[in-house]
Order: C-alpha cells, then sequence, then structure tokens
C-alpha cells in the first residue's frame, strides 16, 4: 500500500550534522522516494497548528521552544507502508528505550532532543502534509 508521510528533522539533527545519515536511511530502504525537502525554520504560528493536538501538556512549551530553536528538514516520503516503516527507523520517543539500530536509539539521549518527527497515522499525514506543504497535499 503506497502511502505519503511528513518527516521533520529536528533542530538537533541539523545543528549536529545528521541530515546526510538521517535521510540517508529513509533513502536506502527499497521503493521510497523522496518528493519534497525543505530546509526552514518554524515559527510558533505553524507549530501550534502542527502539535495543536499537545497544547497544555507540560511538554509543550518546551516542544515548540526546541522546534523553533533553529532550521529543520521538513521532507515528504513515499512508497510502500512508509508510514509504519519510517517510525519503526526511528524508534519511540524516548531515545534511552529505542533500541540500537534505530534512529533516536543510535543518536539520541534526551527525549526533547529526539532528531526526528515522523507522521504517526494516514490521518495525521495527510493533516501534517496540508500544514507543511500546502500545494502538494
Ligand atoms: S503522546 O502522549 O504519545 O501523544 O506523546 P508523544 O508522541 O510521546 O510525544 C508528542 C510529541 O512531544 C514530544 N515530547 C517532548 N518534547 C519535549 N520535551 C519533552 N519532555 C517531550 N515529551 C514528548 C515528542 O517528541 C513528540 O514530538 P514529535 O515531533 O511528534 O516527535
Amino acid at each position: 500500500m503506497s502511502q505519503r508521510t511528513l518527516v521533520l528533522l529536528k533542530p538537533d539533527a541539523v545543528r549536529r550534522g545528521l541530515i546526510g545519515e538521517i535521510i540517508g536511511r529513509i533513502e536506502r530502504k527499497a521503493d521510497w522516494t523522496i518528493s519534497a525537502l525543505e530546509l526552514r525554520t518554524l515559527d510558533r504560528q505553524i507549530l501550534e497548528q502542527h502539535y495543536a493536538e499537545h497544547v497544555g501538556r507540560p511538554f509543550y512549551e518546551p516542544l515548540v521552544e526546541f522546534m523553533s530553536s533553529g532550521p529543520v528538514v521538513a521532507l515528504v516520503v513515499e512508497g510502500e507502508r512508509v508510514i509504519e516503516g519510517v517510525r519503526a527507523l526511528t524508534g519511540p520517543t524516548d531515545p534511552i528505550a529505542a533500541a540500537p539500530g534505530s534512529i533516536r536509539g543510535d543518536f539520541g539521549t534526551i527525549v526533547r532532543e529526539n532528531l526526528i518527527h515522523a507522521s504517526d497515522s494516514e490521518e495525521s499525514a495527510e493533516r501534517e502534509l496540508k500544514i507543511f506543504f500546502p500545494s502538494f497535499a
């Protein structure tokens, strides 16, 4: 089943020079395609839309502050079961709980700076793609 997903390489990944490493892991999966890619600094307005479901939670303010602290790389990735697949490459939210071999498991230590966001369902992917790539959705 071919799908599309939104991936964000978070400011820590960009600052640490991990763009190539992370995109390389996505590119090497058979039959997945990167169909849009942009380096941009996110403002509070776009982050409020993107993280709307988390407004008011204790981690919301630190998350928005961190996500606007430097440029991110936003990508659209298309391909076979790509939503589940990128989440599997990413690993769970807490990098210490993430298995070695996953992006967070290999490169992360603290929850806030967990390197990568990936849409968690078809509904989220459609909603998030419209926010980041309106001409694409
Ligand atoms: S939940 O409860 O499953 O919906 O939450 P979760 O998916 O684990 O986390 C939602 C997003 O919040 C980020 N997060 C945090 N950011 C900063 N500080 C803390 N403590 C923190 N805890 C969770 C988490 O990385 C998720 O962001 P995305 O961009 O979706 O990865």
